[in-house]
């Protein structure tokens, strides 16, 4: 008999059905005659009661049995007197897969930090939040690939390893097989990355979208959805060294339209997950985050505020709060500032355009007044930057001129040049951090906590 997943059996197992059931014990409790045993599979939230007859099933069996041990349960499903639940199962006989020593299992007990599961991250996902969190994490990825395929986008598979810096940024981590400990070095003494693998110094991609415009350039509408990586040393709640990113990428859209790509697609995401998470959005709200399902329908229901870099300079300043970092034209909004913006000022989701060119990556569109850029963030409650995007600049003469301006290497972006001088278009795209989006969704407080392994400053273990 194939077993059955639990989510399944508590929507619609009919009463009389025998059955074998797989899954982990959340509880077990008992009187003389009986024990009550709360089985679950992860498919769902909830999960199943079995009802054990101490004398059908065995004494000693039913001891072995306790928090965290994988058992497979045969029996028939009866109509259950307890609320909530439509059926529960009448145990006929009970394998043990595996026990879990209530001694040393590290979950026998509830109501752990998330910082101590973050030790224990190999057991975590078996905890009621940790479910909750991943069953979601699929969601929202489903979404996504829903919502592009939908409105006719091509998903497109960028490169992780690759040799150009797309933000310019230099924060990036080196891929190698030279070795560690006297590498060939050239004539300057530096190490000679001709001898390398791959030819040149080549590195973990911090962003698939210099490729997607590649793809945009034919297909139109393109998007990315992978592996990044930063070795930026930013040991906060909100970054990872290791973090998923959306990329769209589309021809012919203008800011405006990029803006309203961003914004129809986000309030399509966050109404997605509403409408179907809503047993682990209920538990994720009662636990973490009172405000969880309000703030969700507020961007569902709500537009979002459009501002520009320069309106935002002028409303910090206006603000009179004191900000620990300093706020004036042409130095870059803190996560406070963009903070202050949606919680306090505007409280919604706002997108802010128009940033200075030097304090944005070197591919965004400039302005007539030559010294902003057509670039737009989205700031969302609680997270601050949640997008980052912008037009490109489809213009040859003036994208050497910006490449040139931030101290680039040409020849390393020759082929990204070239599609400024073989049929150029307009187009824009921008860049959603998967796990940003996960903590809005989710409630949770620290970007450590949605994401199976978080790879952090000093950690890279389980
Ligand atoms: O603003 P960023 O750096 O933009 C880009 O990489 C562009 N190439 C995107 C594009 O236009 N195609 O990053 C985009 C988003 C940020 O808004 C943020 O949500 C997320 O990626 N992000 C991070 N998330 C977790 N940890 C980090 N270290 C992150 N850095 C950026
Ligand atoms: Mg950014």
């Amino acid at each position: 008999m194939a077993s059955v997943q639990i989510k399944q059996v508590l929507k619609d197992g009919a009463p009389g059905t025998v059955l074998t059931l797989k899954g982990w014990v959340k509880t077990k409790r008992g009187s003389k005659n009986v024990n009550f045993i709360a089985l679950n599979d992860g498919s769902c939230f909830d999960s199943i009661q079995v009802v054990a007859d101490i004398e059908k099933i065995g004494e000693d069996l039913l001891k072995r049995i306790s928090t965290g041990a994988c058992l497979a349960v045969t029996g028939t499903l009866v109509e259950s007197p307890g609320a909530g639940q439509n059926v529960e199962m009448q145990a006929t006989q009970i394998e043990i897969y595996g026990e879990a020593d209530p001694e040393t299992f590290p979950l026998q007990k509830k109501g752990h930090t998330l910082e101590f599961l973050r030790e224990i991250a190999h057991l975590r996902p078996r905890t009621n939040t940790f479910g909750a969190v991943f069953r979601i994490r699929h969601n929202l990825a489903f979404a996504i690939h829903k919502y592009f395929n939908d409105n006719g986008f091509f998903y497109l598979h960028t490169p992780i390893i690759t040799a150009s810096d797309a933000e310019g940024a230099g924060e990036m981590f080196r891929v190698s097989t030279l070795p560690a400990q006297n590498p060939p070095l050239n004539e300057e003494g530096a190490v000679d990355f001709t001898q390398d693998f791959f030819g040149s110094e080549s590195n973990l991609t911090v962003s698939g979208q210099l490729q997607a415009e590649t793809g945009a350039m034919a297909l139109s509408r393109v998007y990315t959805f992978g592996p990044t990586f930063r070795a930026e040393n930013s040991n906060t709640a909100r970054h990872l060294a290791e973090f998923w990113m959306i990329e769209p990428e589309v021809a012919f859209n203008e800011l405006e339209e990029n803006m309203d790509l961003a914004e129809d697609f986000l309030r399509y995401c966050v109404r997605y997950i509403y409408e179907n998470c809503a047993d682990d959005l209920a538990f994720l709200n009662k636990m973490y985050d009172n405000e969880l399902l309000s703030r969700m329908e507020f961007v569902i229901n709500n537009a979002f505020k459009r501002i520009t870099y320069t309106e935002a300079i002028s409303i910090l300043e206006q603000s009179g709060h004191k900000f620990e970092f300093p706020v004036s034209w042409g130095l870059d909004l803190q996560s406070e500032h963009e903070r202050f913006l949606v919680e306090k000022h505007f409280k919604s989701p706002v997108i802010v355009t128009d940033y200075p060119k030097s304090i944005k990556a070197f591919y965004m569109r400039l302005n007539e007044d030559g010294k902003t850029v057509r670039a737009m963030d989205i700031l969302f409650p609680g997270i601050g930057e949640v997008v980052g995007g912008s037009q490109r600049e489809e213009r040859y003469d003036k994208l050497l001129e910006r490449v040139k301006d931030q101290g680039i290497h040409e020849e390393d972006l020759w082929w990204y040049l070239e599609l400024r001088k073989f049929g150029t278009a307009p187009h824009s795209g921008f860049g959603l951090g998967f796990e940003r989006m996960m903590l809005f969704v989710t409630g949770m407080g620290n970007i450590r906590d949605v994401i199976l392994s978080p790879r952090t400053p000093g950690n890279a273990k389980f």
